[in-house]
């Protein structure tokens, strides 16, 4: 990270790609470890009802240019049966030793099934058979009901595990593949405020506006951003 992107306060000419920004402040959060998930995010997304509803998921890709990111989820959860529905959601990152955050607000689209598959791919087993495991979101009567489950779903893909639910080590455990139900959800940027804490409270905002257009099932056409600061 540049003393640039360090900075107290951000520049008097705000820079035209704040998403370069955030992508630095997520470098430095991660370069600094200044948390056990620096990647980790909220995710709001909206009702039928117009119900809001937040929770934390991680960010996997962050793609400054065109300017999106990527979390990982099952497709059958709360979250992707809303967003499905209605594409507008939210997204904010704080790091309270950096004092800073980000929200990000925008539009959620499926990821490519290729993007999922790569991504499954790179994941340890273990976390591959959590994909298996748990039908997310869903009612279940007991935590040893859950167990079962995760028990019958490994044996069903031929996994060994431990009483720890964990794939044995040392033994020759089969590939996985990536469930249906499981991928990655983009998360288009049209609004991105940088936000830095300052003495006393006087902390440092700026806001960015651009216009998304509908591209492919994947991507948008995005315009340019425009900043404006705001008060804190
Ligand atoms: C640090 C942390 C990271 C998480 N990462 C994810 C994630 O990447 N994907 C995910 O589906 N859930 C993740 N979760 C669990 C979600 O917060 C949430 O419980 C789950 O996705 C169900 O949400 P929903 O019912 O609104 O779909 C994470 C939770 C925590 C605390």
């Amino acid at each position: 990270m540049t003393d640039a992107y360090l900075a107290p306060t951000l520049p008097d000419e705000l820079p035209n790609n704040p998403m370069h920004w955030a992508q630095a402040w997520l470098a430095e959060a991660v370069a600094q470890a200044v948390q056990r998930n620096p990647w980790s995010m909220t995710l709001v997304t909206v009702n039928d009802k117009a119900q809001p509803s937040a929770r934390i998921v991680l960010c996997k890709a962050f793609i400054a240019d065109p300017g999106y990111l990527i979390f990982y989820t099952n497709y059958q959860s709360k979250k992707v049966q809303e967003l499905t529905k209605n594409s507008h959601v939210a997204v904010t990152f704080h790091w309270d030793a950096l004092g800073r955050q980000i929200r990000i607000e925008g539009q959620a689209v499926l990821s490519p099934a290729e993007e999922s598959e790569s991504y499954f791919a790179t994941r340890d087993t273990g976390s591959q058979l959590g994909a298996w495991g748990s039908d997310q979101s869903m009612p279940i009567g007991s935590r040893h009901a859950l167990i079962t489950q995760v028990r019958d779903r490994a044996r069903k893909l031929g996994v060994a595990i431990s009483d720890g639910l964990q794939p044995l080590e040392g033994v020759q455990q089969p590939p996985i593949a990536r469930p249906p139900h499981w991928g990655g959800v983009r998360v288009w940027a049209d609004r991105i405020e940088l936000w830095i804490e300052g003495a006393d409270r006087v902390h440092d905002r700026a806001t960015w506006k651009r216009t998304l257009t509908r591209e492919t099932d994947f991507d948008f056409a995005a315009g340019a951003w425009a900043g404006t600061r705001l008060q804190p």
